[in-house]
């Protein structure tokens, strides 16, 4: 079974219900899921896992430093190929998330386009397009 790791950060929350809703799509399509707060991720979480879904609010124009420096740090490790995905809750420039996809294509991951931004508390139908967000990452794997 493929295996997605999910690494997130979040101040209010929003970014958080991105992240669950991510999870119970990539589960429901049968990939086996770790989902982690950026704080208590290591990388062994990446370089266990087939895919990885990074998370950022947007905070002043950029991510959260927290997530940026873990994304930072997994340019010593080996993950070109791998399959990538960037998310994140923004109020009204929602840099965040496209930061974070440009960085893991800089890595020569496979990066699932375009990167997902929700405003604000992802409604019904955000979680809707995170759960489909998951599944997308499943489909990779299938043949
Ligand atoms: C101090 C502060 C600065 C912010 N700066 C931005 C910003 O530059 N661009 C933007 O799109 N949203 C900005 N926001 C809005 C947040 O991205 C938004 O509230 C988001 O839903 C927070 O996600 P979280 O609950 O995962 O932390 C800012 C919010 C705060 C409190």
């Amino acid at each position: 079974m493929a295996k997605l790791a999910i690494i997130y950060g979040t101040g209010f929350g929003n970014t958080g219900i991105m992240a669950k809703a991510i999870e119970e799509g990539a589960r429901s399509a049968g990939l086996d899921v770790v989902i982690k707060k950026v704080d208590e991720a290591t990388q062994a979480d990446v370089e266990n896992s087939d895919a990885i879904a990074i998370g950022s609010p947007t905070y002043k124009g950029a991510g959260m430093p927290t997530v940026i420096k873990y994304v930072e740090s997994l340019s010593k490790l080996q993950i070109k190929g791998k399959v990538g995905a960037a998310f994140g809750s923004y109020g009204w420039s929602g840099e965040a998330a496209g930061v974070i996809s440009r960085m893991l294509k800089g890595y020569g991951m496979d990066v699932i386009e375009p990167d997902l931004r929700i405003k604000r508390t992802p409604e019904e139908e955000g979680v809707e397009v995170c759960r489909e967000l998951g599944k997308l990452i499943a489909k990779r794997f299938k043949k």
